[in-house]
């Protein structure tokens, strides 16, 4: 049994004194158990105090993007070095933003998901089709190409660590989510890919999300699709209450 894995990523949200409020809110009705995992995506800054914050507890901070090299002049970037330093156990790498608006490739993802690995953090890898791409129907052969690049010579072993996000371009922020069963289709499809470049076994262990307008109302016909095991959420993850609720559907 896979565990469901519910991450809020904040996005470029929030001062530091919302972030911790939100946080405490959390930690304090602790929403997960053996079968959900809560993690908070926050912005670099808010980062060393929500660590402190949830030391101890079940709560796990993400940063939403990192450089893939250790050090050097990259005047502005934040290294899986300096991450792990801090406590942070996991980050979203490949967000649709991020390749649309930063010049990611499939091929700095596949760096950066070997650098994770490389410092003991968890990628949260993120793929997803435009709507011209559905409309001309290469959502699969799209999704396909960016598993293949994304996951490029990882051991089995990193890749059963792996968390793959799948979130449609066209459904991110726009109150439009996939049909339960179309999001579905494309993370068996994920699953099919991985297990291509793997085996069954390690292909059948890993944590897919699916991620765009997902909210309390369509969460739970979300979860229960055979090959959705969490949530990667943006607008309904800026409310703890709407957080929690999240979370806890994923028991
Ligand atoms: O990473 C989460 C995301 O892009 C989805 O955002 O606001 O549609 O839940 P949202």
């Amino acid at each position: 049994m896979r565990k469901k894995v519910i991450a809020g990523n904040w996005k470029m949200n929030k001062v530091l004194a919302e972030a911790e409020q939100f946080v405490q809110e959390v930690v304090k009705t602790d929403p997960t158990d053996q079968d959900v995992e809560a993690i908070v995506c926050a912005p670099f800054p808010f980062l060393v105090p929500l660590v402190e914050q949830t030391k101890n507890t079940s709560v796990k901070i993400a940063a939403q993007n990192m450089h893939f090299a250790e050090n050097g002049a990259f005047t502005g970037e934040v290294s899986p070095v300096m991450l792990k330093d801090l406590g942070v156990t996991h980050v979203v790498i490949g967000h649709s933003e991020r390749r649309e608006h930063f010049a990611e490739t499939d091929e700095t993802v596949n760096k950066k998901t070997h650098a994770a690995f490389d410092h003991e953090l968890t990628p949260i890898v993120c793929v997803g089709e435009t709507l011209d791409q559905r409309e001309a129907n290469e959502t699969m052969n799209h999704i396909e190409k960016q598993i293949r690049a994304g996951l490029k010579d990882l051991t089995e072993e990193q890749i059963t660590k792996t968390i793959v996000a799948y979130e449609p371009i066209w459904a991110i922020g726009t109150g439009k989510t996939a049909s339960s069963s179309d999001a579905n289709e494309v993370c068996q499809h994920i699953r099919t890919v991985i297990e291509k470049l793997s085996s069954k076994e390690t292909a059948n262990q890993v944590v897919i999300q699916y991620g765009g307008s997902v909210k309390p109302a369509n969460v739970d016909e979300l979860l229960a699709q055979s090959d959705i095991d969490g949530a990667l959420v943006g607008g309904a993850s800026l409310e703890a209450e709407s957080f929690i609720q999240l979370v806890e559907a994923g028991k």
